[in-house]
């Protein structure tokens, strides 16, 4: 990969940031420049949301398709009037409970907003993040930042700054270095702009509690089946960019899922021995539970207790980060289940597996 630029890192204190650092960065992006920054779920990678040039910036250093449509984030409800158009009434009561936080809506893009931003959709996305870094960073550029997961295209989502410079180091102009993001999962995405309400990708705001608002919205369906919890006649138009390889490892990753716990665990065992006798380098993202089941004959990377799916959810892409820093050739991880965070964690196991699931039954 050729590095075309030099890029500065900036460590700011995550709860109170450096107003110096903050300024220095605000001026890269009001100069159409590309600056990293953290928020609660995941590190961002951010331009001049109003710039398409800028935003162009941001599907190279990615590596990214521009078809794939990116976020713009704002410090603040009233924001959403210069960005969208046709505000349903269910986004403004949805941004009072929800921001700012890790849900992104989707709406009608207002007349001015690149088109850029969203490629062949007459949508945007926006997000209020509660990270008070992201929080001084927007205030002080005064600009809505577009923003995707600071990783290149197919990565998993950063959730320090090292792992943006494993990816971005020379391809970005600024990092801001506020250490480990809390959540570590990426936002919830629902869109408003259709019928229904439908999220397209589950993630920190929970469902269950989206419902308590909206007791109509439905799961986008390509996350029915895969769920076990298919329902057809819920069905809906799947949203650009959501295609399936997405946050991987280097490794191959194999997703298992099950009702009986004992069960899964068996047959991974035995996935991972007849891997060793094909001389094979075997990971396994292991709930702290399952650790000795196969602390012998892979490198276990433990993610925390199966009862505290925020735990798991904070380390889960920094997990498969390291064991790929083990060069490890299969990763394998059995699901946490679909309720509450473990929708979120299905989905990012999903694409990470490319869709594959080995169900054992
Ligand atoms: O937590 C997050 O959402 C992080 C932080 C940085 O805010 N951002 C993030 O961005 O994860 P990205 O680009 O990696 O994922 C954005 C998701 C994608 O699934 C994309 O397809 C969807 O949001 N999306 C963005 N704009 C959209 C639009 N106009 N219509 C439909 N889906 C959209
Ligand atoms: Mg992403």
């Amino acid at each position: 990969m050729t590095q075309l630029m030099k890029t500065r890192v900036i460590k700011v204190n995550p709860t109170r940031p450096d107003a110096a650092a903050i300024r220095q960065a605000a001026e890269v992006l009001r100069g159409g420049g590309l600056v990293a920054f953290p928020t609660e779920t995941v590190y961002g990678l951010g331009a001049n949301a109003l710039d398409s040039n800028a935003i162009e910036g941001i599907y190279r250093a990615k590596q990214r398709p521009a078809s794939d449509p990116v976020i713009a984030h704002i410090h603040h409800p009233s924001e959403l009037d210069s960005l969208a158009i046709d505000i349903p009434a269910i986004a403004r009561r949805l941004a009072t409970v929800f921001w700012p936080g890790a849900l992104t809506m989707v709406l009608k893009r207002a007349p001015g907003v690149p088109d850029n931003i969203a490629t062949g959709t007459n949508t945007v996305a926006i997000r209020m993040p509660s990270h008070p870094v992201a929080q001084a960073l927007l205030i002080a550029a005064n600009l809505p930042i577009a923003a995707p997961s600071a990783n290149t295209f197919t990565r998993p989502s950063a959730t320090t700054a090292t792992h943006v410079l494993e990816d971005l180091d020379g391809r970005i102009d600024l990092l801001l270095d506020g250490g480990e993001t809390t959540i570590g999962l990426e936002s919830t995405v629902i869109d408003l702009t259709g019928e229904r309400p439908i999220v397209l990708r589950p993630g920190g705001v929970l469902l269950e509690h989206l419902r308590a608002f909206v007791p109509d919205v439905m799961l986008a369906p390509k996350y029915m089946g895969a769920s076990g919890k298919t329902d057809t006649s819920e069905v809906a138009a799947v949203s650009p960019g959501q295609m399936i390889k997405h946050y991987s490892p280097r490794a191959e990753l194999m997703l298992f899922d099950g009702r009986d716990m004992s069960v899964v665990v068996a047959t991974m065992q035995k996935s991972v021995q007849r891997l060793n006798a094909q001389g094979k380098r075997v990971g396994v993202l292991a709930p702290d539970e399952e650790h000795l089941y196969f602390a012998k004959e892979a490198q276990v990377k433990l993610l925390g207790s199966r009862d505290d799916l925020q735990a798991i959810g904070h380390s889960l892409f920094a997990s498969m980060r390291m064991l790929d820093g083990r060069d490890v050739d299969v990763i394998l991880v059995h699901g946490f289940g679909q309720d509450g965070l473990g929708a979120a964690l299905w989905d990012r196991l999903l694409r990470a597996a490319e869709g594959k699931v080995i169900r054992v039954d």
